[in-house]
């Protein structure tokens, strides 16, 4: 009889000491796999900030991906299992793109039971509220947990900001992974 090669998936979604649902590894996952593609709607900036204006300024949570200027990924809408991938300061993982398409990559071996995390690097704006980065606190738990899921915060942009009560950041989106 002919033997067919039968893979097992790679991972499944279940519930994370992170936050919420998580993805976790079933399998080994070696460094350099394309794990899977970030799916959703494409929609502009426009559009995704209006489906998530009437949440609570201190409610950071969105299934939002930014690809490029232009187009944001709603995984919330016809999205699959990325969308429940959590930040991580040290992560396993790192989303990459390739014609306008974003995909989760493993940047190390992963073993079965490992949670999948890639840095979503929350782009900082100057009229980000002052307590942004409280808002976006990051439960990690890695060593080196920068305690925040917006990118690190470079000194001068620190120094520009005023004390004064800033605007609450829009609709969150994940910062544009660097293009390949
Ligand atoms: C795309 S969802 C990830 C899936 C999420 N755990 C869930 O169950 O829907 C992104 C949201 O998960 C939460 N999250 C992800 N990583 C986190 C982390 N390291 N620390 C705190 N919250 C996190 C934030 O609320 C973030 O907006
Ligand atoms: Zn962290």
């Amino acid at each position: 009889m002919k033997k067919v090669a039968v893979r097992l998936p790679m991972f499944k979604v279940r519930n994370s000491k992170i936050h919420g649902r998580g993805v976790f590894a079933i399998r080994r996952i070696r460094k350099g796999t394309t794990i899977m593609e970030y799916l959703g709607d494409r929609v502009t900036h426009a559009e995704a900030d209006s489906r998530y204006e009437n949440k609570h300024a201190n409610d950071n949570h969105t299934f939002l991906f930014t690809v490029d200027s232009k187009t944001v990924i709603d995984g919330g809408v016809r999205g699959n299992e990325a969308r429940y991938i959590n930040h991580g300061c040290d992560p396993n993982c790192e989303s990459t793109t390739l014609q306008k398409r974003i995909y989760i990559e493993a940047i190390r071996t992963i073993v079965p039971g490992e949670e999948l995390a890639y840095d979503y690097q929350i782009q900082r704006d100057s009229d980000d509220a002052d307590d942004v980065d409280q808002v976006f606190a990051c439960r990690c738990g890695a060593k080196s947990c920068r305690g925040s899921m917006l990118e690190p915060a470079p000194k001068r942009y620190q120094l520009a900001r005023t004390s004064k009560a800033k605007k609450a950041k829009k609709a969150f989106k994940k910062s544009p992974p660097r293009a390949r």
